[in-house]
């Protein structure tokens, strides 16, 4: 039988799920200081809910979902990304009575790219919304999160906020029109890819990664003279609120986002560190998409990060050392050992115990694991009702009943 696992998944475990479950925790932690409700919606949606808002002519829908129909001949999706699922069930759920509504979440997503590091078929995304609120401190804060949340997680990477104003969807509609022009008269020389988005999507060109369309790019009109003045004192005050929060960001007009519903504020997280994939979080404004969707004309924002690109930039995690080691010379001690067990448990005291009655091998085990202690449970130990305790790093030992099993820990700081 054929073992390997789907190309562009992988599993997660040792190093790699320490640091999953310490982002998990970080991300809650933070979400929960400042009001943001927790939301899972299913892996998988009527495919219908994605084609339209994320763009018929966007990577995502063209050529990267998971799609299938299943025996109701329903065509199903399995989620490329989160804000479109979580406006669903925020519309189905009955949640937009009250505004503004803060949610985030954490879950795996699908895409067909090609793998590379920090590119992978399912993967994690971290992901916050607001909706029904088109103050600009919903930017601010949405922004302020995110760095909260980057700066605990990846203290010794530097990650540079880019920042961009797209206007309005209209401003938007008018930009793009001026952008199809300009490069329908450059059609020769600009790459493959891009020739084909001159029509339906001329923004995408953008963000291209050839050379030849960069340069080309270089000479394109800008966003910046078709967005409405209104707009343009929106984004100086999450500028100004940004630099009084001492979060550094830079202007970066090539910055366009991949998916379609995009206008006004989009930004992004980017590091040096992580080669091509340099994108840890990314997000912006979508006005008109909860409308797209069947519900209310409001407004949203959000962003998302990946789990994976976070955890690449994360060192390991060496303080994660299982605190003792149990050694048993023989099985005639078990019910002695159970009731040490129990007492851990209780305590919330780590312990391995490999089912082996070898004294030798035990400590030998214990050394190599670099646990600190290990509580041996021999004929005397079980006679007299005690444990005795080896610190394998001074070679002190002691012998403990359960009783004083706690001073020893309470004193050792544990
Ligand atoms: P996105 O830019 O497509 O935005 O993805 C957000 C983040 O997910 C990326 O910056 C990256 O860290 C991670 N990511 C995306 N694709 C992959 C992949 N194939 N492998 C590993 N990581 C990946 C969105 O998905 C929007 N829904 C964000 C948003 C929320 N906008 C508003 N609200």
């Amino acid at each position: 039988m054929d073992l390997r696992s789907v190309r562009g998944t992988h599993d997660i475990y040792g190093d790699e799920i320490l640091k999953f479950n310490k982002i998990s925790k970080v991300v809650s932690s933070n979400a929960k200081i400042s009001g943001f409700k927790e939301l899972t919606t299913p892996i998988f949606e009527f495919s219908k809910l994605f084609e339209k808002p994320l763009g018929d002519q966007s990577d995502v829908v063209l050529k990267e979902m998971y799609s299938f129909e299943d025996r109701n001949k329903d065509n199903l999706t399995l989620r490329p990304e989160y804000t479109t699922p979580m406006i669903r069930a925020a519309i189905t759920n009955s949640m937009l009575n009250e505004l503004p509504l803060k949610l985030f979440g954490i879950g795996p997503m699908f895409r067909r790219e090609r793998p590379q590091k920090g590119r992978y078929r399912q993967f994690n995304q971290i992901n916050f919304e607001i909706l029904g609120s088109e103050d600009y401190l919903a930017d601010v804060e949405l922004i302020f999160v995110a760095n909260e949340i980057l700066k605990k997680l990846l203290p010794n990477n530097i990650v540079i906020l880019n920042l961009n104003n797209l206007g309005s969807k209209k401003n938007l509609l008018d930009y793009k029109r001026s952008l199809t022009k300009f490069f329908k008269d450059k059609k020769n020389k600009l790459s493959k890819e891009s020739i084909d988005k001159i029509e339906k999507n001329p923004l995408r060109i953008l963000d291209s990664k050839n050379e030849i369309d960069i340069e080309i790019s270089k000479n394109a009109p800008s966003i910046q003279d078709y967005v409405s003045d209104e707009l343009k004192g929106h984004h100086k005050k999450i500028k100004d609120s940004l630099n009084l929060l001492g979060i550094k960001f830079i202007e970066n007009s090539s910055l366009v986002r991949g998916l379609d519903y995009y206008c006004s504020t989009v930004f992004e997280f980017k590091t040096d560190n992580l080669g091509s994939q340099d994108t840890i979080l990314g997000g912006g404004r979508y006005d008109g998409l909860v409308s797209i969707l069947g519900g209310p004309d409001i407004p949203g924002i959000g962003w998302a990060a990946g789990v994976e690109r976070i955890s690449l930039l994360m060192q390991n995690n060496t303080n994660d050392v299982t605190e003792v080691h149990i050694a048993v010379t023989d099985r005639e001690f078990t019910n002695h050992l159970l009731k040490l067990m129990q007492y851990l448990n209780f305590n919330k005291i780590s312990y391995y115990w490999n089912y082996k009655f070898n004294l030798k091998k035990s400590l030998s085990k214990a050394n190599k694991l670099k646990v600190r202690k290990v509580i041996i449970i021999g004929e005397k130990e079980n006679k007299g009702n005690f444990f005795t305790v080896k610190d394998l790093q001074t070679g002190e030992q002691n012998e403990l009943n359960l009783n004083q099993l706690d001073k020893y820990f309470d004193d050792k700081n544990w």
